[in-house]
């Protein structure tokens, strides 16, 4: 005699259906679980902004010829602060600065790429510098006029590649940019005067 296939009827003893219900509690349990691990760890990490601001700005050999070309050098400082987050490192992978004046990009430079520990702050000092770039005629027109005026009002750039450290996990590659407007530096800064230091729209 063939044995019987089993079958799942109606009739079949309801006490058949625990193991799988136990299944699914003891599955959504383990969510539960592991979205409460989850948010204990992402309430002990808690990352803080990082925020970017310029502390100083000079100008140095600024000369915008007849034919409206442009030499100029920026010399920056800029502080990177990542003092609140306690257990949050930055991997710099990339890291630029960029002058702009009017929707013109002026100076550009690239710095070299660093680690940023914890509750750190790394001041960035570098000068960007034009070398004879062609200008739009509104953009010379501008900078004359800020010449005779004595001090110019920039914007400066910070776009970086950055993963973030946490313990020894490493995040993905992450974009952050900042924009600190308006960076006015003196033409020819008189004793007594101090540069503002501006903070930066900071974001990842
Ligand atoms: C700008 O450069 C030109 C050419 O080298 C020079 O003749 C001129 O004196 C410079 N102007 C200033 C203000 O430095
Ligand atoms: C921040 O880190 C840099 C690079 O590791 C170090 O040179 C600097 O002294 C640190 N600054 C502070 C305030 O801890
Ligand atoms: C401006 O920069 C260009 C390119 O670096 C250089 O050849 C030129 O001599 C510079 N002009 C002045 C006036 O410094």
């Amino acid at each position: 005699m063939a044995p019987q296939a089993p079958t799942l009827t109606s009739a079949a003893p309801r006490r058949r259906y625990r193991p799988r219900r136990l299944i699914a509690i003891s599955i959504f349990s383990l969510f539960i679980l592991l979205a409460l691990i989850i948010l204990i760890f992402y309430l002990s990490v808690r990352p803080r902004p990082i925020s970017f601001s310029v502390e100083d700005a000079r100008i140095h050999n600024f000369n915008l010829s007849s034919s409206d070309t442009l030499n100029v050098t920026f010399h920056l400082a800029l502080l990177a602060d990542n003092h609140r987050n306690h257990h949050l490192s930055i991997y710099y992978d990339s890291l630029g600065v960029a002058v702009w004046y009017a929707d013109q990009m002026l100076a550009f430079r690239e710095l070299p790429p660093f680690h940023q520990p914890t509750r750190n702050v790394t001041r960035l000092v570098l000068a960007a510098s034009a070398g004879a770039v062609p200008l739009f005629g509104s953009v010379a027109d501008g900078l004359k006029h800020d010449r005779s005026a004595g001090e110019v009002g920039v914007e400066i750039r910070v776009r970086a590649r950055v993963r973030f450290k946490v313990g020894a996990a490493k995040t993905k590659h992450y974009v952050l940019r900042a924009y600190c407007s308006p960076v006015v530096v003196r033409f020819w800064p008189a004793a007594g005067w101090s540069f503002q230091k501006t903070y930066c729209d900071t974001d990842v």
